[in-house]
């Protein structure tokens, strides 16, 4: 009697962490936030923030999230708390930087979004970083955390004028770990 050959189970494609895009403006002086806001209006900048992340997951800390209020269409929103009983209906929401990037697997890249803390959590991991500096020295109450741009190459940048809906002027850049 022949023996047959014993079933193997499906593989299964493996989990594999998305490509993580820190997006972030900040001021000459490294301001991001002020009061749980934005320290300045930009247009361009909030329409670079949609075009980039657009399709893409979005994985902010709560109290980002709760300044912005609402789930931004069109993107997998991931909120990390520490708060077991946070919930929002549409949104991911999870309590670690690795259960972020989890949440993401399905993901070809997740942007990390923002506030400070959460930058601090992600930095590691972070394979590009889109920069919006703006040329003003400002006071707030968050401050993007430290960088070690050694560890990045500049790839791509381009200067802009303040105008009517841009409060400063502003260079937006985009890096990628070396
Ligand atoms: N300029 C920019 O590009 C930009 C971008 C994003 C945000 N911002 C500004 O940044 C400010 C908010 O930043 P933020 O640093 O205060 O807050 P945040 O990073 O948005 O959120 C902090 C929250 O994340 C959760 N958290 C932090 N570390 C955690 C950990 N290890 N494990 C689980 N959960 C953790 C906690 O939520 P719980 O308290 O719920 O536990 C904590 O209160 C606002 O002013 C906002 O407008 C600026």
């Amino acid at each position: 009697m022949s023996q047959q050959a014993p079933k193997q189970a499906p593989k299964q494609a493996p989990k594999q962490a998305p490509k993580l895009a820190l997006i972030v403006a900040a001021s000459e002086n490294n301001v991001i936030g002020i009061n749980d806001d934005l320290p300045w209006r930009l247009s361009a900048d909030l329409k670079r923030f949609k075009a980039l992340t657009m399709g893409h997951a979005i994985i902010m800390g709560r109290k980002t999230f709760d300044s912005i209020g609402r789930l931004l269409p069109g993107r997998q929103t991931v909120i990390i708390t520490r708060n077991r009983d946070f919930k929002f209906e549409g949104a991911a929401v999870v309590h670690s930087i690795e259960d972020a990037l989890a949440a993401c697997h399905d993901q070809e890249t997740a942007f990390l979004t923002g506030g400070a803390e959460i930058y601090r959590l992600g930095l590691p991991r972070v394979d590009e970083i889109y920069l919006t500096r703006v040329h003003t020295e400002i006071d707030g109450d968050t401050l993007l955390p430290e960088i070690d741009w050694d560890q990045f190459e500049l790839v791509t940048t381009e200067a802009f004028q303040a105008d009517e809906k841009n409060e400063y002027d502003f260079t937006l850049s985009r890096y990628a770990r070396r």
